[in-house]
């Protein structure tokens, strides 16, 4: 067992338009960094070292129950400190509880020389998604946990698959200064959704895992369409339907709501397009301020720095 590590997790975009918790992207570029280290004893201490207001409350972080589940699940008992050393903001919809949860989850099997599979970490991460939102959802923390494009084929028992990412995946995200909670953008959504749509949603969650398979960015943006969570939630993005037609105009092949928002990506088939759709973004979000990325998707996940 090491005595101390520090690991990254990256951002991630949930849902991917069409797969509503069951599809999700690692943004290798942004992300939190965790150190994690161990000594004999009991109890969880976490230190948050940048200036980003997180809860002071230890049970409030997403972080205590992704170390007490895994300490359960390997039957040990120690005494964890944590220091959060970079931190995505919460409420941005690029998965910042995802993120520390992943880096948690993998930084304590790092810690203890990995005695659980991959899966089992992306277990021991949903705990933390948990607590933020009110639901085991993996879109996030699979991704954060494993990089790359991961299908979550099935939550009982966990069944993820990563999927190929294409050599010309980019993505322009703007994360505008609004806060959305995901508890809150969860609540909104109806419990039942029509068989028109179902039928829908499913063919383009197929076109979009054959799009992938197959390197056809044009079918991967022609089926990144949502039809479950994205008519209620994007009243919460001020010109959503605006910025889609103009990002769409300049050679976009979709936009979307990254994961419950208020952040959105488009798709791109090149670098110059997303730098492109990224300034759209920025100029869109002027008024309330935000931040943006071009990010040529790749196949990183967590790991130790
Ligand atoms: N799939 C989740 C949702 C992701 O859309 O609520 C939250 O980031």
């Amino acid at each position: 067992m090491k005595k101390k590590v520090t690991v990254f997790a990256p951002a991630s975009i949930a849902n991917l338009g069409c797969g509503f918790d069951v599809i999700g992207l690692a943004l290798d570029e942004v992300g939190d960094v965790l150190e994690i280290s161990a000594s004999d004893g009991d109890g969880i201490s976490i230190v948050n070292e940048t200036n980003i207001p997180l809860p002071t409350d230890t049970e409030l972080n997403v972080i205590t129950p992704v170390v007490r589940k895994f300490l359960e699940m390997i039957s040990e008992k120690a005494k964890i400190k944590v220091r959060i050393i970079r931190k995505i903001s919460p409420g941005s919809g690029i998965g910042s509880s995802a993120a520390s949860s992943a880096a948690a989850a993998f930084g304590m099997n790092q810690l203890y020389d990995c005695p659980l599979s991959e899966e089992d970490v992306v277990l021991c991460a949903m705990e933390g998604e948990n607590l933020a939102s009110g639901g085991y959802h993996a879109d996030n923390a699979a991704p954060a946990v494993m990089g790359g494009i991961v299908l979550i084929r099935g939550y009982e028992p966990l069944d993820l698959i990563k999927l190929p990412v294409p050599g010309n995946f980019y993505c322009s995200v703007a994360h505008p200064h609004i806060m959305v909670s995901t508890k809150e953008a969860r609540s909104i959504l109806p419990r039942e959704i029509s068989l028109h749509d179902a039928v829908r949603q499913w063919g383009n969650v197929g076109g979009m895992v054959s799009g992938l398979y197959s390197g056809d960015m044009a079918l991967v943006g022609r089926a990144m369409k949502d039809l479950v969570a994205e008519p209620y939630r994007k009243q919460f993005i001020p010109g959503f339907d605006d910025l889609r037609t103009r990002v769409m105009d300049a050679g976009a092949l979709a936009m979307n709501i990254a994961g419950s928002g208020p952040s959105v990506f488009a798709l791109a088939d090149s670098y110059r397009t997303a730098v492109l759709t990224e300034k759209i973004m920025k100029e869109h979000f002027a008024s309330t301020g935000c931040e943006t990325y071009a990010i040529k998707i790749t196949n990183r996940g967590a790991r130790v720095l």
